[in-house]
Parts: structure tokens; C-alpha cells; sequence
């Protein structure tokens, strides 16, 4: 543990008193920062030489919040509080020089300081949304002081910061650093001595909080509750934030308070701040150490323009990475780069992105229908169908073609990445990188290791995830990797309701209830009946119902008739008579009496299965640990975040309970599947969950 005096030094620069924080990785507000920044304001304030003082951080950035660790723990003082009362009734100015991001308890802390000095690339913002609670620390009180209710409001229920410049011209930072941060806030420090600056004390600027309308907040709430369903934390922001509106600043303080402490306290929060570990703790492979070393991506091919590569292909573009994107023939090139263009002419039509960067980012994605120009590309993405013989004839021309060195990686999503690597004479290459449709939005990166793929091809795909902006997890070779695995458990048994007695939009709502974006029906719609048919063709299976849509060709969005009816020209799923006689034809024909399912049944029936998947998949070692099949359900799937993922939620629910239901599932319904693993089951049978252990660790080598 590390002593205040380590982390927080302090000089003297004239008069000046410097305090620089140093604690890496982000300098967070650990006790020890708390304590160190305290001791030495007390002494710059004691000091008869030292007149104003500048608040700085060593290392990669402004202090990026409360450390998010020490939460649940005892409160070890001093509290943050009780640093930002002592920094905002400092007789001297104190000045917040900021790099970086100044993020939650960072900005609360800089907020508290009568000017802030920035540095041109710096962020500032509010993140705590995010982690299921609210800036506790004073933040919904004094950002709408300075920079107005309706941005305050924006910035805290959304968690997204704001740069410098924006920052500047709302009066939340004072000045931009034209050189090196340090100096510049030192000068502005010596300015404010010499011109005599006010202590400008936030709490006491009243001015900008006025709302234009009588019915500002009851509006505000009603359009994020439609943007935010089920979700806790954005409510309780606007109720601080009117609080802050409408009460004197320090009982404004105590309401923000409150509230924080309750949804503190709440298993929102719990899970939101888990899925943040977990996230972070997915990028460590064990037997990868982080000293492994990386390629460098500056130049990506792409093998197949169709609804994937050209999504893939998007992504290199959009951090600046030149890519070649290969096809077959020049009609299917044609159409593929058209369909990339019109994406980006939507973003930018729809204010997503500035017109010029249309034809920047398009600029730097070259087609060609030569595989011979792939061959200076450092990585390459194949797309092509989803056919093992197809990919193993591509994947042997690219071992003639790519440089020696260069990452081949395929995006089947089925298919078996140890079969593929072999059509090459360098499996030690080869990785699965899968990405979820659309490819340029979804921000899931599953990386699938091959029995073969080395280390640096694994810490290479990794490294890279994260420059093209997606959320990386490690999983092995088998049917379906983790996600799509687990989906086609969640999907056997939303049919088997169907044809048990419920209706599509009564299943879809059990779903979208629990917080999914779209339920199993509503997905299938969108992305084409026709595709399941496909899989089951070519495997042998049967799904009763959706065979018999697609037989109706009822294809879904497409056809304007799936699971449900679509008006022409819109998404709208609208339940559908027809598609009702269609399923109870399906489950006369079965011999199924059709019964009332209850919801709650339905939540169990769609939601454990997946769950038994997951142990199967831990068991196996196909995924490292259960955070990170929580991860991939949150961002491929839209698993709603403040429950957690499917692992976390399971352990709140109870593994007896799980391992109980799944076997009487399996007993009623004759569903071998549904039996509970063996994993789930010793975890029940010991009283544990999957967050306590018993993780193989062997996953996916
Ligand atoms: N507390 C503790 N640890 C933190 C942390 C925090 N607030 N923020 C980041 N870390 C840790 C991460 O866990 C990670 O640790 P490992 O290297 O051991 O995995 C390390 O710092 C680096 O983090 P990232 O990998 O995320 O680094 P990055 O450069 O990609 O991003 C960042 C940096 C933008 C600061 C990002 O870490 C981030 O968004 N952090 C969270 C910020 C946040 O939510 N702050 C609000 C906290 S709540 C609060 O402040 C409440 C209040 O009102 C008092
Ligand atoms: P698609 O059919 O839209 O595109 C495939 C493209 O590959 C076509 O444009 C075709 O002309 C081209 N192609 C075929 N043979 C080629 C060759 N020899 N050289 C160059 N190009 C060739 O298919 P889609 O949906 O993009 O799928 C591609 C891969 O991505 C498949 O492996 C699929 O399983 C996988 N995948 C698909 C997802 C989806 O939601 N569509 C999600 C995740 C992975």
C-alpha cells in the first residue's frame, strides 16, 4: 500500500506551492492520494511563502476518479470530501492544472478549485453513471454552476466527457495551456497574485442555473427513461441535478448524497462496477505475459466486401489504418465499397461524423480483386462465406501471398480455426478474430486462439482490438465460441415455448423486459429467417416453427413478414394473426396441448440454459474466466449492463436454484441439454458461485 508521502509531493515555484500527484496507472483517488493532497495543502497553506498554489498530476493523466477498488470498503479519512472543502476554502487560490482526463472525483476535485488550467488534448467529464451510482462528491451540484443545467445534465446521466476546448468555452476550464501544462498553470498562478483574481468559489455561482421551461427536468426524465429503460442511475442524476436547481447548495449536497449512497448500495451499481474490472481483466491471458511482443498494424487486407469485411474493413479506416479489400469479382467489389460509402454518408448525414472525413476514411480503403495486393499488409482479415473449403483455398493463397510475418486471421463464426490454420504452412499465424454485425458498431472482439496461434499473434490481435476501438476476449476453438454458443441454447428453448404455448412477442418481451435491446424473434427478423435455415440445413437439424416460416417465406425484415408483420418502410414489429395460426398449426401437428406459460417460467426457461452453457464452456477451458463470458454477453449481445452478464447474474440468482430448475427442465421437457453441468453443479452442490473460483485457468491454450 502506498503512503501519502510517496504519491503527493510538493515544490515551491516562487510562490507558487506545485503538489503533484503521482499514482499510477491513473492517479485514482486512493486514500493515500486523499491524504497525501490534504498534508500538503495544509503545509502550502501554513507556508508563509507560499502564496497560490497548482494542483498536477504526474504520469498519464488528471486524477481519473475515486478509486473504484476502495468502494464498499470502510471510508478511510480523509474522505474526498473533506480534501475538496479544504481546497475550496483555501485562502489561496489554488489552480487545477489538468492533463489527460479528469474524470469523476477528478473533476469533483478540480471543480473544487477556483480555476482550472488544460491542456489542448485534455477530457473532463462525469463518468460515474457508468459504474451504476452518481458524482458523489459535490459534481451534480457545481457542473451546472458553471457550464449550465442542460449540458451538466447531458454530461452526468450520459458519462461521456467533454475535450478542453468545449470545456473552455462553457467556462469549465479557465484556460488552455498554449505550451507545457506545468508552466502555464505556474504563470496563470503568478497572474491571478498579480492581477489580484477573486476566489472564484463555484458553490456561490448561482447564475446559470435557471431552466427555460417549467417542465424541463419532467421532460428530461421522460425521454432518458425511454432511452435508459431499467436503468437506476441516470433517474437519481436528474433528481440531484434538479436538486441542485432548485435548493440552497448545501442542502443540494446532502440530496446528491443521499442518493449516491443508495445507489451505492444497490446490485445495479454492484454489477456495473464488476462489468468495469471484468472488462479490464479479460485483456490478461496468463500464459501471455504482457512483456510478449506486439506487431505494429499500419497497413490491413480484408477478403470478402460483404456485410462483414466491409464493416471490418470500416474499422481500420476510422483510426487511419490504410486497408486493401479483396473480392471475388468486380461487381461484388463494387457493391461492397458502395455499401461502406453510403454507411459513412449516413453517419455523417445524421451528424456521427464531419463530411470531410467521408472522404478521408473511404480514401484510405482501396479496393482490388488481386490477392497479390495483400502482400504488404501486416495483418489480414478473411470474410469470405461462411464454407470450410472456400476458406481453407483462400487461407492456402494467402500463406503463397501475405508476408512472412503478417497475422491471418478468419471471421467464421462457426467454423473450426485449427482446420483452417492447417491450410497454411505457418498455423502459428492463424487466429480467429470474430466480429459481431454490423462490424463497424458492435464493440465485441472475440479472439479465438487456435491450437497452434503463438503468443504474439495473440498479443498482436489483442493490442489491436484496442487501437480499432473494440472490447477484446480470449476464447478457444468450438461450435459457436462463446457467445454464439450460448445463443443457440437461449434460441432452442425460445422455440420450444413457442410450440409449448407462448406467442413470439410474449417471449421478445420477456427479454426486452429484463433489459435486452430485442428479443430472440425480433433478432431473428432482423437478420433474415433464412440464415438459421441455412445453419440447420446444413447440420441435419429441425426447428419446427422456423421451418415453417421460412417455408411460408416469411424471411423477416426483409420479406416485411417474419415472426411478425412490418408496415412498409418501417422496423416496427407488430404481432402478427397469421404468424399465430402458424404456431399453433405447428404445435397440433406436434400433438402439443398449447398451456398459459407464465413470465417468469419464460425468464428461467431462456435465461439458465445459457447459463449451463457457460459452465460447460468454463469447464472445457473454452473461456478463461466467468467475467469474461459476462463481457462478451454485455457487448455482443446486449446483455443489460447493470445486471451484469449472465455469470455475475447467476451468482446473485443462486446456483442451487439454477442447477434445480435445469434438471426438472430437462426431466419434463426430455432435453439432455438442459441436465445441469457438472461445473454448475459442484459449484451449487459446495454453496458457491462462479465468482468464487474453481475457473480451470487452462482456457483456451
Ligand atoms: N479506480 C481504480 N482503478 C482504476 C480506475 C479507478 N477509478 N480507473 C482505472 N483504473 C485501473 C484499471 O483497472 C486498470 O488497471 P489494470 O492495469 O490493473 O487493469 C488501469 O487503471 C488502467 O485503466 P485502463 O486500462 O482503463 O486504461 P485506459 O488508458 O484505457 O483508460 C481511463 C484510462 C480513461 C482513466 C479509464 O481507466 C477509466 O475510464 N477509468 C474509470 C474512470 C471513472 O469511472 N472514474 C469515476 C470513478 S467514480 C467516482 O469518482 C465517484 C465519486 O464521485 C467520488
Ligand atoms: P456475405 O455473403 O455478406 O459476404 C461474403 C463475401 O465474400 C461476398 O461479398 C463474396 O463475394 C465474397 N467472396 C466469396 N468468395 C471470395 C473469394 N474467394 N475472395 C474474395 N471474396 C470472396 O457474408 P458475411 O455475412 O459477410 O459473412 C462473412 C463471414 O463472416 C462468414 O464466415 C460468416 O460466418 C462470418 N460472420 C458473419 C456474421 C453476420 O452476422 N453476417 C457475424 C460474424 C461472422
Amino acid at each position: 500500500m502506498s503512503e501519502p508521502g510517496q504519491v503527493v509531493s510538493s515544490e515551491r515555484v516562487g510562490a507558487i506551492a506545485v503538489i503533484t500527484v503521482d499514482s499510477p496507472p491513473v492517479n485514482a483517488l486512493s486514500h493515500a492520494v486523499r491524504a497525501g493532497i490534504k498534508a500538503r495543502l495544509d503545509a502550502a497553506l501554513a507556508a508563509p511563502e507560499a502564496a497560490a498554489i497548482v494542483l498536477i498530476c504526474a504520469g498519464r493523466t488528471f486524477i481519473a476518479g475515486a478509486d473504484i477498488t476502495e468502494f464498499g470498503k470502510p471510508l478511510k479519512e480523509p474522505g474526498l470530501t473533506a480534501v475538496i472543502e479544504a481546497i475550496e476554502n483555501s485562502p489561496k487560490p489554488v489552480i487545477a492544472a489538468i492533463h489527460g482526463t479528469a474524470l469523476g472525483g477528478g473533476l469533483e476535485l478540480a471543480l473544487a478549485c477556483h480555476y482550472r488550467v488544460a491542456a489542448a488534448d485534455a477530457r473532463l467529464g462525469l463518468p460515474e453513471v457508468k459504474l451504476g451510482i452518481l458524482p458523489g462528491a459535490g459534481g451534480t451540484q457545481r457542473l451546472p454552476r458553471v457550464v449550465g443545467v442542460p449540458l451538466a445534465l447531458d454530461m452526468i446521466t450520459g458519462g461521456e466527457p467533454i475535450g478542453a476546448s468545449r470545456a473552455h468555452e462553457t467556462g469549465l476550464v479557465d484556460e488552455i495551456a498554449a505550451g507545457e501544462l506545468r508552466a502555464a498553470a505556474v504563470a496563470f498562478a503568478q497572474k491571478a497574485l498579480r492581477d489580484g483574481l477573486p476566489l472564484k468559489r463555484i458553490r456561490d455561482m448561482n447564475d446559470k442555473l435557471a431552466v427555460a421551461e417549467p417542465d424541463f427536468f419532467r421532460n428530461y426524465r421522460s425521454a432518458l427513461a425511454r432511452r435508459k429503460r431499467g436503468v437506476e442511475a441516470p433517474q437519481a442524476c436528474v433528481d440531484a441535478v434538479e436538486a441542485a436547481a432548485t435548493l440552497p447548495f448545501e442542502q443540494g449536497l446532502l440530496r446528491e448524497r443521499e442518493l449516491f449512497v443508495k445507489l451505492l448500495g444497490g446490485a445495479q451499481s454492484k454489477a456495473q462496477r464488476y462489468v468495469f474490472f471484468a472488462e479490464r481483466e479479460a485483456n490478461k491471458i496468463p500464459d501471455v505475459p504482457a512483456s510478449t511482443p506486439v506487431k505494429a498494424i499500419r497497413t490491413a487486407a480484408v477478403i470478402g466486401a460483404g456485410t462483414m469485411g466491409g464493416g471490418i474493413a470500416m474499422n481500420f479506416a476510422n483510426v487511419g489504418i490504410p486497408v486493401t479489400l479483396i473480392e471475388a469479382n468486380a461487381a461484388a467489389l463494387e457493391r461492397g465499397l458502395g455499401v461502406v460509402r453510403k454507411n459513412y454518408e449516413i453517419s455523417a448525414g445524421r451528424g456521427g461524423m464531419a463530411k470531410e472525413d467521408v472522404d478521408k476514411r473511404t480514401a484510405l480503403i482501396t479496393g482490388s480483386v488481386s490477392y497479390d495486393d495483400i502482400a504488404d499488409a501486416d495483418i489480414v482479415i478473411e470474410a469470405v462465406f461462411e464454407d470450410m473449403a472456400l476458406k481453407k483455398e483462400v487461407f492456402a493463397t494467402l500463406d503463397r501471398v501475405a508476408k512472412p510475418d503478417a497475422i491471418l486471421a478468419t471471421n467464421t463464426s462457426t467454423l473450426d480455426v485449427n482446420a483452417i490454420a492447417g491450410a497454411t504452412r505457418r498455423p502459428e499465424s492463424v487466429i480467429g478474430l470474430h466480429f459481431f454485425s454490423p462490424a463497424n458498431v458492435m464493440r465485441l472482439l472475440e479472439i479465438v486462439r487456435g491450437g497452434a496461434t503463438s503468443k504474439s499473434v495473440i498479443a498482436s490481435s489483442m493490442a489491436l482490438a484496442k487501437t480499432i476501438r473494440k472490447v477484446p476476449v480470449l476464447v478457444g476453438v468450438c461450435d459457436g465460441f462463446v457467445g454464439n454458443r450460448m445463443l443457440a441454447q437461449r434460441g432452442r428453448e425460445a422455440e420450444r415455448l413457442l410450440i409449448q404455448g407462448a406467442l413470439p412477442h410474449q417471449v421478445d418481451k420477456v427479454l426486452t423486459d429484463f433489459g435486452f435491446p430485442m428479443g430472440p424473434f425480433a433478432m431473428s427478423d432482423l437478420a433474415g429467417i433464412d440464415v438459421g435455415w441455412r445453419v440447420r440445413q446444413a447440420r441435419g437439424t429441425k426447428a419446427p416453427v422456423a421451418d415453417a416460416l421460412y417455408e411460408a417465406g416469411r424471411l423477416g425484415q426483409k420479406t416485411g413478414a417474419g415472426y411478425y408483420h412490418y408496415e412498409p418502410g418501417s422496423r416496427a414489429p407488430l404481432p402478427d394473426p397469421e404468424v399465430e395460426r402458424l404456431v399453433v398449426g405447428v404445435s397440433k401437428a406436434l400433438g402439443v396441448e398449447r398451456r398459459p406459460i407464465a413470465e417468469a417460467e419464460m425468464l428461467e426457461r431462456l435465461v439458465y440454459p445459457m447459463i449451463n452453457e457457460g459452465a460447460k464452456i468454463l469447464d472445457e477451458g473454452i473461456a478463461l474466466r466467468p467475467g469474461d463470458i459476462d463481457v462478451i454477453w454485455i457487448y455482443g449481445y446486449g446483455w443489460p449492463v447493470y445486471r451484469g452478464g449472465p455469470m455475475h447474474y447467476a451468482d446473485g440468482v443462486g446456483l442451487e436454484k439454477i442447477a434445480d430448475r435445469l434438471a426438472d427442465f430437462a426431466d419434463r421437457f426430455k432435453e439432455p441439454a438442459l441436465a445441469p453441468a457438472p461445473l454448475l453443479r459442484r459449484l451449487a452442490e459446495s454453496g458457491r458461485g462462479f465468482a468464487d473460483g474453481e475457473t480451470p485457468a487452462k482456457a483456451a491454450s
